[in-house]
């Protein structure tokens, strides 16, 4: 599904995934049987429109530089800060200087809502070879709508496409929207302690 290129199995009436026309390069369309194949092919980057669980379209997209500034202007109305593990940094300076290294280190992938990024995810490379950590942070104002499970599905599809072998992060045992979206993603525990959980997907077992 978030493929720059690909087939499409549209249902009539069923699902909730839609594309923007105007970022599309090319489509072809099958009719089976009153189901239609689409091949689509997009326009490099372009963010792929999808449906909340209240009705609403969003877009999502891997960050680039110019999307910096909006990326900041989430984490300044962010609530609450920090929100989990020490992040977002409260303080204005921390949090810029945070985020930057994110954009020049990670794998950024944006929510938006309009002109508005609504949340964020990274994948941040450690220093044990083909593995990132990964964050997220998704705004306070459309929380529990999916669009974290989006978030995380994108940036897992990237990090296959980056050919890691794993994702990892930490989460606060108590953060359990976070940890029903990361094992809903098919994160597995790997560490625990009494106030932490190390989780990890694998992206070898994943590969089909
Ligand atoms: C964690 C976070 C990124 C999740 O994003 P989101 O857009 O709210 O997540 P989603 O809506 O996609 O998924 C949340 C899931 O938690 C479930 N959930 C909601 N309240 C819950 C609760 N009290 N206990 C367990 N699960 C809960 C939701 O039902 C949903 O699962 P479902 O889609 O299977 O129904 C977001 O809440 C956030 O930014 N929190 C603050 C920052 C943070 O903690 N980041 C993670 C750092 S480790």
């Amino acid at each position: 599904m978030y493929s720059m290129n690909g087939f499409l199995l549209i249902e009539p009436y069923l699902g909730s995934y839609s594309l923007n026309f105007n970022e599309i390069q090319h489509v072809l369309l099958f009719n089976l049987e009153g189901k239609y194949l689409v091949y689509f092919s997009m326009k490099p980057n372009s963010p792929i429109t999808i449906i909340d669980k209240s009705g609403s379209p969003f877009g999502i997209k891997m960050g680039s530089p110019e999307d910096f500034p909006f990326v900041l202007e989430m984490y300044c109305t962010f609530s609450p800060k920090p929100a989990s593990q020490g992040l977002p940094p409260e303080d204005p300076e921390t949090c810029h200087n945070w985020v930057n290294e994110l954009f020049e280190i990670g794998e950024n992938v944006l929510a938006w809502r309009g002109d508005s990024v609504i949340g964020h995810a990274a994948l941040v490379p450690d220093m044990k070879g083909k593995s990132c950590e990964f964050v997220i942070f998704v705004d306070q104002n459309v929380r529990c709508l999916g669009i974290g499970t989006e978030l995380t599905r994108f940036a897992l599809e990237k990090s296959r496409q980056l050919g890691l072998d794993s994702v990892w992060l930490t989460v606060n045992v108590s953060n359990f929207i976070a940890i029903k979206l990361y094992t809903k993603c098919g994160f597995e525990y790997c560490d625990r302690d009494r106030y932490e959980r190390t989780m990890r997907f694998r992206l070898r077992e994943h590969t089909h």
